[in-house]
C-alpha cells in the first residue's frame, strides 16, 4: 500500500474514488457537504431517499456523482455526531477500506481524517488510518502455491495506493509524522501476525532465532542467541525441563536496542515462545489443538515492538528476552512428579506439564536481573482460564506495582490494545504449595489465570514487573482464524510514552 498526504477540496480529486463520512440522521461531514454544494443536492437526495443511514460500518458506493471529478464516491457512516470517538473512527477507517476494496478501485483519497474526533490530532489521526487500514488489508499467503493467471488478476483487486486529506497545509508535516508512526506499527503487528500464522514446522525456535538475528542485521541492534550448552551452564533447569521432549533445539534469544541515554535503566520485554504445545506427557486433547503453534505470539509481539521502535528509531533503551522450544511428549520428557531446579534456585514440582509456559518464563526472569531493569513486562498465551475470565478482547494485566499497571492499561486504552487489570493478592499464593518442592507450577482450577501469574511473581521480587496475558487476544479461532498482533500496540504505545518522558527530563 502506497500512503500520501494531500489537501484539496473533495469534490476536485480526480482518481477511482473519494471516501467521505456521514453521520447518522443524514448529517454531512464537512467533506460530503462539499460534494453535496458541487452537485447540487445530490447527496441529500440520496440519503433522503433511505439508502444510507449513517449508522456505523454502513457504506454506500456511489458513480459518476454530478459535479465531481472522481469516477467514485463511497459513504460511509459515522454514527451519531455526539458519539464520534476514536473507535468510532478506527471503526469507519476499516469499513471504508473494506468497501473500497471490494469495487474496482485501486487507488482512493480518503477525508476521514479531517474528522473531528475528540481532541485527537493530526497526527494520530493519519498515524491510526494507516494502522487499521494495513491492518484490515492484511493477508496471509506466504506458503500457499503460486497462484496462476487469474487468481493472480483476482489477487490484484483492493487498494493500493491511499491519499489521506488533511484540512489544513500546515499540518502536513503533523501528518505526515503520523502516517510514519502508523507504517512503523503496521510493519511490527504485521510481523507478529506473520510469526504467529506460520505453520509449526516452519516456525521452530531455530526459525525465530534466525527472525531476530536477521532483524538486528537490518536495523543495527545487538542480537545474541544462547544455545542448549549455555542454558545449562546457567543453571536454568526449568527452562530444560520444557524442551526435554523435543527434537527441536532450543534458543534463548537476547535483543538490545539501546537508544536512550547510557545511564537510563532499559525496559525489559520478555515473550513466551513455545512453537507448539502439546501439553506434553499432560497431553491436551486432539480438537484446536492446531492453534497451539500460537503458543509462540509473546515471542512473536516482542520481536513486532522491536521492530516498530527500531524502525521509529525510538529513543529508549529497551532489552528483548525470548525463551524459545517445543512442549513434545517423548520417552525423555519431562513426567508429571519430576521437580526441576530453576536459574533462581527454587525448585518446582512439575504437576502438569501442560503449564509449560511459567516454566520457560520464570528462568528468563531470573536471567532479566542481569540488565538492572527500570522495569520487567512479560507477554504470554498463559492461560486458557484467561480467555474464560475475559474473551477475546480484553488482555489480562497483573502487576507487582500499581503504578505501572496502570501505565499500562493507559496505553492500552490509548492505542486501542485494551487490558483488564486482574488481582494478584497473596491470598491466592498458598495454591500453589507443594509437598515436595518449594513450589507446584499449578494451582489448581480456580482461578487458573491468577495463579500462573503468582507462579511468575516469585521470580520478579527484585524490580517492577507486569504481566499480560494474551491467550484470548493474540489470535482469532474459527472462519477468521489468525494471528492479531496483539500487543504490539500496547507495547509500543507503553515504549514511545516512556521515551517521551525519559527525554522531557
Ligand atoms: N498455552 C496454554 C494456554 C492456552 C490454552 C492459551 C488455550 C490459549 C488457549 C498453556 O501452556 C496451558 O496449557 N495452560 C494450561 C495450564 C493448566 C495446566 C494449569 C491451561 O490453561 O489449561
Ligand atoms: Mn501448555
Ligand atoms: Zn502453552
Amino acid at each position: 500500500m502506497e500512503f500520501s498526504i494531500k489537501t484539496g477540496a473533495a469534490e476536485k480529486q480526480h482518481g477511482n474514488c473519494v471516501i467521505v463520512g456521514v453521520y447518522e440522521s443524514h448529517q454531512l461531514s464537512a467533506a460530503a457537504q462539499s460534494i453535496d454544494e458541487a452537485s447540487a443536492g445530490y447527496i441529500s437526495s440520496i440519503l433522503k431517499r433511505g439508502d444510507l443511514d449513517g449508522k456505523i460500518d454502513a457504506t454506500l458506493m456511489l458513480h459518476n456523482v454530478p459535479g465531481t471529478q472522481s469516477e467514485r464516491v463511497l459513504l460511509v457512516g459515522l454514527g451519531k455526531k455526539s458519539e464520534f470517538s476514536e473507535k468510532q473512527y478506527c471503526k469507519a477507517v476499516r469499513a471504508s477500506i473494506k468497501a473500497a476494496a471490494a469495487s474496482g478501485a485501486t487507488d482512493a483519497t480518503s477525508f476521514l481524517a479531517e474528522l473531528p474526533v475528540g481532541k485527537m490530532s493530526t497526527r494520530w489521526k493519519t498515524a491510526h488510518m494507516a494502522e487499521v487500514v494495513l491492518d484490515a488489508t492484511y493477508r496471509f499467503d506466504a506458503i500457499k502455491r503460486k497462484k496462476d493467471a487469474a487468481e493472480e488478476k483476482a489477487a490484484k483487486r483492493g487498494i493500493k495506493k491511499l491519499a489521506i486529506a488533511i484540512a489544513d497545509t500546515k499540518d502536513l508535516s503533523e501528518a505526515e509524522a503520523g502516517l510514519a508512526d502508523g507504517k512503523a506499527l503496521a510493519d511490527g503487528v504485521s510481523l507478529a501476525k506473520d510469526l504467529g500464522n506460520l505453520p509449526p514446522n516452519v516456525c521452530t525456535p531455530t526459525y525465530l532465532a534466525e527472525q531476530a538475528v536477521k532483524l538486528g542485521k537490518h536495523y543495527g541492534f545487538k542480537v545474541t542467541v544462547l544455545e542448549r550448552d549455555k542454558l545449562e551452564k546457567l543453571g536454568m533447569g526449568s527452562f530444560l525441563g520444557v524442551t526435554q521432549g523435543s527434537e527441536q533445539p532450543p534458543k534463548f534469544i537476547v535483543m538490545e536496542h539501546l537508544k536512550g541515554k547510557k545511564s537510563q535503566k532499559p525496559v525489559v520485554l520478555v515473550g513466551k515462545g513455545i512453537t507448539f504445545d502439546t501439553g506434553g506427557v499432560s497431553l491436551k486433547p486432539g480438537a484446536e489443538m492446531d492453534e497451539m503453534k500460537y503458543d509462540m505470539c509473546g515471542a512473536a509481539s516482542v520481536l513486532g515492538t522491536f521492530k516498530t521502535i527500531a524502525e521509529m528509531d525510538l529513543p529508549l533503551n529497551v532489552v528483548g528476552l525470548i525463551p524459545t522450544c517445543e512442549n513434545m511428549p517423548d520417552g525423555r520428557a519431562t513426567r508429571p512428579g519430576d521437580v526441576l531446579t530453576s536459574m533462581s534456585g527454587l525448585t518446582i514440582e512439575v504437576l502438569n506439564t501442560d503449564a509449560e509456559g511459567r516454566l520457560i518464563l520464570c528462568d528468563a526472569l531470573t536471567y532479566a536481573e542481569r540488565f538492572e531493569p527500570s522495569v520487567v513486562v512479560d507477554i504470554a498465551t498463559l492461560t486458557g482460564a484467561c480467555v474464560i475470565a475475559l474473551g477475546h478482547h480484553a488482555t489480562g494485566l497483573f502487576s507487582n506495582n500499581d503504578a505501572l499497571a496502570k501505565e499500562l492499561l493507559h496505553a492500552g486504552e490509548t492505542a486501542l490494545d485494551r487490558a483488564w487489570h486482574m488481582p494478584m493478592w497473596d491470598d491466592y499464593q498458598p495454591l500453589l504449595d507443594s509437598n515436595f518442592a518449594d513450589i507446584a507450577n499449578i494451582g489448581g482450577r480456580a482461578a487458573g489465570s491468577i495463579t500462573a501469574a503468582c507462579f511468575l511473581s516469585r521470580f520478579t521480587k527484585k524490580y517492577d514487573w507486569a504481566h499480560l496475558d494474551i491467550a484470548g487476544t493474540a489470535w482469532k479461532s474459527g472462519k477468521e482464524k489468525g494471528g492479531t498482533g496483539r500487543p504490539v500496540p500496547l507495547l509500543t504505545e507503553f515504549l514511545v510514552a516512556r521515551a517521551n518522558k525519559a527525554n522531557k527530563q
